[in-house]
């Protein structure tokens, strides 16, 4: 017997809504919130008011192009955390409220977790999906972690950022070079015209698995600063070449630790997941390490890597499958449990 799921995510800047039929995504909806790009980064209030509005229209989309009637759905799914606490109680709520008058179950799901479950949507069932265990690389605007994923329901992280998340180090470099929110697509689109090997920036010495970013956004500030005194066109002027610049560094220090956790772990099968996978240097980097280093490489479809429903609506179905539901005095956590 099919079942079916609907997730929502709300837990930043975009309102999503998708169906999913067993493993099988029948609809992923996304209305990105235009509003923040003229502030530079995401506005909590204007995201919370943006979702408010967004909300029925996305899921009465995401309804439509599934071709069912909401009398169809067998439990909803919904992000709970982390994220903006306002934009999260937006979603809840919704959730909530139309599981209540459809009388079917709730599902909690964790946003991180449904970033690296979201390789188990399969479109027909030839398609393959990661073996357990798996190493998976979450690199997004607000994380970054080497996660040990030993089952769905059963992650470690063994390595994280100790400040910036990657996804900001692309967005904080942008906004320097005066490119709009969010940065990284831009980024990545004048890299591909620029010469990565124009300007170095030192790669942080971190001990283990961890992460730092911040040190390589304030010598990449220091470097435009400096250059702007000398030349007023100095970003205009080497905006490809910074953008190819930044980028390679920022993958170079992603790769070398997620290789590093590959060689301590003796894990081969490995996995990316969240916004900056949607990067082409990452993506096409992970595709050489198949040859190079033998690894078994899954890279999620590009409308699977920024922020989603249809991955909230997987880990609903794999909960489903495990009877694991919630009740409605659920509420939304804003920090990360880091309890996977
Ligand atoms: O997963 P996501 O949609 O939201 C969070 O959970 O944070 O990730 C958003 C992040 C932003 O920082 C954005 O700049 C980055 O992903 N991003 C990219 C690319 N596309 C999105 N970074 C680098 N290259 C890209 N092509
Ligand atoms: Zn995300």
């Amino acid at each position: 017997m099919s079942t079916f799921i609907l997730g929502i995510e709300s837990s930043c800047d975009d309102t999503s809504a998708s169906v999913i039929k067993n493993t099988q995504i029948l609809s992923n909806v996304v209305a990105n919130q235009e509003v923040h790009k003229k502030y530079g980064g995401v506005v909590p209030e204007l995201a919370s008011r943006a979702h408010q509005q967004n909300i029925i229209p996305v899921v009465e989309s995401a309804l439509q192009e599934a071709n069912i009637t909401k009398n169809q759905l067998n439990a909803i799914a919904f992000t709970r955390g982390p994220g903006l606490l306002g934009s999260l109680l937006v979603g809840t709520s919704f959730a909530k409220t139309f599981a209540l008058g459809l009388n079917i179950s709730l599902i909690e799901v964790d946003h991180l977790q449904a970033h690296v479950l979201a390789h188990f949507i399969q479109e027909s069932e030839a398609d393959l999906v990661p073996v357990f265990p798996f190493l998976c690389l979450t690199v997004s605007g607000g994380h970054t972690q080497i996660v040990l994923v030993e089952d769905y329901f059963k992650m470690k992280i063994i390595g994280k950022t100790i400040d910036d998340a990657s996804g900001e180090a692309f967005d904080k470099a942008a906004k320097i070079l005066g490119l709009e929110y969010p940065g990284g697509p831009l980024i990545d689109k004048y890299a591909k015209l620029g010469n990565a090997n124009a300007f170095k920036f030192p790669e942080p010495k971190i001990s283990g698995l961890d992460y730092s970013f911040s040190g390589l956004k304030t010598s990449f500030l220091y470097l435009v600063r400096d250059q702007l005194k000398i030349d007023d066109n100095f970003t205009k002027n080497n905006r490809d070449d910074l953008c190819a610049s930044i980028q390679k560094t920022i993958v170079q220090v992603l790769l070398n630790k997620l290789k590093k956790a590959s060689i301590t772990t003796g894990i081969k099968e490995i996995v990316i997941a969240g916004g900056v996978s949607a990067n082409s240097e990452i993506r096409q980097t992970l595709l050489n390490y198949r040859n190079e280093l033998g690894w078994n490489v899954f890279i999620p479809k590009l409308e699977y890597t920024t922020d989603n429903a249809a991955m909230i609506a997987i880990t609903g179905y794999l909960k489903f499958r495990n009877k694991q539901f919630t009740d409605q005095r659920i509420t939304p956590y804003a920090r990360s449990t880091n309890r996977y």
